[in-house]
């Protein structure tokens, strides 16, 4: 495996010197990162070890092979850069903060938790990264209309709001279940512009959703950018995203170094498609000292169809144009899938994560819904942040780690987005009695 990516996306280069206009930090944050084979940027060629790959249509894959040049031609443009750049700090707020939590701290008696806050992005989530990364892509591919699945609502909002920004149409296709889940997302979408339609077959959730976005797309590929909005799908998506959602782990990484003169001794994140996640480990993965846990959603348990734990359950398989795991049924078809969390009930993952599995370089845990929203709720009380149930589930497993670890560990935390969103549904559940808030 060879390629350009994160090498071109270090700290230093044209375009993210602004981001890092910290005194030097980010700077010799890069000087201290070891030589290892394990920080090579993956996937040039759309692989990452066995996984990844491009199983589509003939048709479309000289779109996609258009898409690869126009992502190679682009990404370490000097021009590139400073567009993209622009856009993350002025229109997103980049850099976003690192935060201890001491209160929590405190609370659990044992390691140190930070929290990386994506959730103070612009639109209030980690999709945004990604968002304006390829809008600016499509803009110079010439294309005046966008296409994009979602399952919180995140990366449609996400979508919708860039699309606005550069005058471009677009449509979202999001399951009717996650409509349902996700009304205030949906009418966000619908006010800047967007058309949001909704998925009505199978369990009418995210992979529906994105069953019917490919469809749609593959209908009119010539004339429509497909704005993926996790490390998943043909290549060169899992690269591409990727890359947009780098700059999570490269401030992390500058600000840790900063806060504590030391590397965290673990990063952690949640796992849906497996974008905040590949995006916080990204610059960690040299850093052998540094475990870099992923945290799936164990739903109501982990029997078929109560789960989305697709790195925990799963299996090898080929699902939506990528090799990677996935849960299958029977007959070995995506499995019914599973989560309180709209953003993680998928029945697949970026190829990235099965390849760090299987070399034993990522972890992959699991947290039920009770134990989500259990930390959905400590960390509303404790430090008067309310998460995005997908973080909820990395911070509880961070709240089981803790603990356990001594005082002087560090956990670095990537609280991919705010839970606004969620409130409503965690208030109905409360209302109706299924839920006790904790007493603290
Ligand atoms: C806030 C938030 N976090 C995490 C996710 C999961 O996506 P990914 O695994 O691609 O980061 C979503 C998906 O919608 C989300 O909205």
């Amino acid at each position: 495996m060879s390629g350009t990516s994160s090498q071109s996306s270090r700290p230093g280069l044209p375009g993210f010197v602004s981001l890092a206009s910290d005194g030097g930090v980010a700077a010799r944050a890069a000087a201290s990162r070891p030589a290892s084979p394990l920080a090579s940027p993956p996937a040039l060629d759309g692989m990452f070890g066995p996984y990844g790959g491009q199983y589509v249509p003939e048709h479309i894959k000289p779109v996609l092979d258009e898409l690869a040049a126009t992502f190679e031609r682009y990404h370490a443009d000097p021009d590139f850069l400073a567009e993209l750049d622009y856009y993350l700090t002025r229109y997103s707020g980049r850099q976003t903060p690192l935060f201890l939590c001491a209160n929590l701290t405190a609370r659990l008696g044992g390691a140190k938790i930070y929290l990386k806050r994506e959730d103070l992005n612009h639109l209030g989530a980690h999709k945004v990264n990604n968002t304006i990364g390829q809008i600016l892509l499509a803009k110079r591919m010439g294309k005046k209309k966008v296409i994009a699945e979602t399952g919180a609502g995140q990366h449609g909002v996400a979508t919708a709001a860039t699309a606005a920004l550069m005058g471009m149409r677009c449509t979202i296709h999001m399951g009717a279940e996650d409509m349902e889940r996700q009304k205030l997302n949906v009418f966000r979408m619908r006010m800047m512009g967007a058309d949001v339609v909704p998925a009505m077959s199978g369990q009418r959730t995210l992979k529906e959703a994105v069953d019917e976005a490919l469809a749609a797309w593959l209908g009119d590929a010539e004339n429509t950018f497909y704005l993926l909005g996790s490390a998943v799908g043909p290549h060169p998506y899992p690269r591409m995203v990727r890359h947009f959602q780098s700059v999570i782990g490269r401030e992390a990484r500058a600000q840790m170094l900063e806060a504590e003169g030391r590397l965290p001794d673990c990063a952690v994140a949640c796992v849906g498609g497996g974008s905040n996640a590949i995006g916080l480990f990204a610059d960690f993965i040299g850093d052998a000292g540094v475990r870099l846990i992923g945290v799936e959603p164990a739903g109501r348990g982990l029997t078929y169809g109560d789960h989305a734990a697709t790195l925990c359950m799963g299996s090898p398989g080929v699902m939506h144009g990528f090799h990677s795991y996935m849960l299958k049924d029977e007959t070995g078809e995506p499995a019914a899938v599973y989560s309180i969390s709209a953003g993680l009930d998928y029945p697949g993952v970026g190829p990235e994560h099965s390849h760090l599995k299987d070399m034993g370089r990522a972890e992959y845990a699991s947290v039920t819904d009770v134990e989500a929203l259990d930390a959905f709720f400590v960390l509303s009380r404790t430090e008067g942040i309310i998460p995005a149930l997908e973080s909820s589930h990395a911070l509880a497993h961070a709240m089981k780690l803790a603990p356990a670890m001594g005082r002087d560990a560090i956990i670095l935390v990537n609280l991919s987005g705010r839970g606004d969103k969620d409130v409503a549904q965690v208030e109905e559940m409360v209302s109706a009695g299924l839920v006790t808030p904790p007493t603290l």
